[in-house]
């Protein structure tokens, strides 16, 4: 056995090489990018995260302002916010286990298959890009092996390239896939899940953008032995900063997931939040009807914009393909009025921009900046 004296540790050289690839998450706080614009922060407009920009129902914040156990742990089992999201989605709480966010549980269904020291588990998991980032970046955390296999031009999977793949080595693999999909904002069709969910595959359908769709198939866990369906309060519920999302797990995996979650991964302000939320869903559904109403204002009139190519949506965000005008002097002729949209380096989204679904007023300014950039429009 080597014997390391205290300065022979290259501590450097201890850390793992999969970490070498990434890169920091730190986007620009507000408070920077206000300075950067030369604008107060209030001004402005930020439409880059697909955030609820009504945020949480007035009965939500009066519970959050009343919530007093602060110097108490929280319920680790969540008990009470299962209940209620089980009436919510008429599906046994049993099913049912929450997260700080579904990005944790991302992590923790990888963490759950990652292989052993046998062997045993899932080395590969398959990414269709482009897609929310964070399964690829939790594929490479976790060790795993990421399969791309890329979306067309109209953001369809290929189907096709899966059934091959898994008929050419029909070892399991982790699949996931979000419906509606980030950045497009297109539902995955019923006939498509019910090809993918016949091959040797654990399909995670990540539905975070579901309520402003309709279409979950969150019922269909409990009668599917490879099916984990993903949710979360971050969007439709306004409650992002708070870090709640929820799994609809079958029961063989949610056994062992109880085993393997940190004991209070999600803090008692957060449950008391969401579970507010769903004591008041008709005021938390009207907003979400605001938000959908919204998005199809938007849609025709982002339509009317002779540069925009608008592809359909069935979330609270538009993603538009730029033609004829530098994407970079559309994203200065938004900063310059304090407007934030999401811009894309990956080159099969070059020349996009996803706007997030705003108030109305919010929207109306953006589509000010766009109609007065059409005269430049080649
Ligand atoms: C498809 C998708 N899934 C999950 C998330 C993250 O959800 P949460 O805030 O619950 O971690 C996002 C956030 O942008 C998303 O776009």
């Amino acid at each position: 056995m080597t014997r390391y004296t205290r300065n022979e540790l290259e501590i450097s050289r201890l850390i793992g090489g999969r970490i070498e690839g990434l890169k920091e998450y730190a986007p620009e706080p507000l408070e920077e990018t206000a300075k950067r614009l030369g604008l107060p922060q209030g001004q402005l407009i930020k439409l880059d995260a697909n955030e609820n920009p009504y945020g949480p129902t007035r009965h939500t914040l009066e519970a959050l302002a009343r919530y007093a156990s602060y110097h108490r742990y929280p319920d680790p089992i969540s008990r009470r916010l299962r209940q209620a999201i089980g009436e919510y989605l008429h599906i046994d709480p049993a099913f049912i286990l929450v997260g700080n966010g579904s990005d944790e549980l991302i992590d923790l269904i990888l963490r759950l298959f990652h292989p052993d020291s046998q062997g045993r588990g899932i080395s590969e998991v398959i990414d269709c890009p482009p897609t929310f980032g964070m399964y690829a970046f939790y594929g490479t955390t976790n060790d795993m092996r990421v399969l791309s296999l890329p979306r067309d031009e109209q953001f369809q999977i290929d189907v096709k390239a899966i059934e091959t793949l898994c008929q050419r080595d029909p070892r399991p693999r982790i699949l996931f896939l979000a419906s509606p999909n980030n950045p497009d904002g297109q539902p995955l069709p019923e006939e498509i899940l019910e090809r993918i969910l016949r091959l040797p595959l654990i399909v995670v359908l990540d539905e975070a953008y579901v309520e402003f769709s309709g279409g979950s198939r969150a019922n269909w866990v409990p009668e599917r032995e490879n099916l984990i369906v993903l949710r979360t309060f971050s969007k439709w519920a306004g409650l992002a900063g708070l870090r709640v999302g929820y799994g609809i797990f079958p029961q063989k995996l949610i056994k062992a997931l109880w085993k393997l979650k940190s004991p209070y991964n999600v803090n008692g302000v957060a449950q008391a939040a969401a579970l507010a939320t769903l004591e008041d869903l008709a005021n938390a559904q009207a907003t979400v009807e605001k938000i959908v109403d919204e998005r199809e204002r938007l849609l025709v009139k982002l339509r009317e914009i002779s540069y925009l190519q608008v592809y359909p949506s069935a979330a609270n965000f538009v993603l538009c393909r730029v033609r004829g005008i530098s994407i970079q002097h559309l994203r200065n002729a938004m900063e310059a009025r304090g407007i934030l949209l999401r811009y894309f380096d990956r080159p099969e989204l070059k020349d996009c921009v996803r706007i997030t679904v705003g108030t109305p007023m919010q929207d109306e300014a953006v589509l000010v900046v766009l109609r007065a950039l059409e005269k430049e429009a080649k």
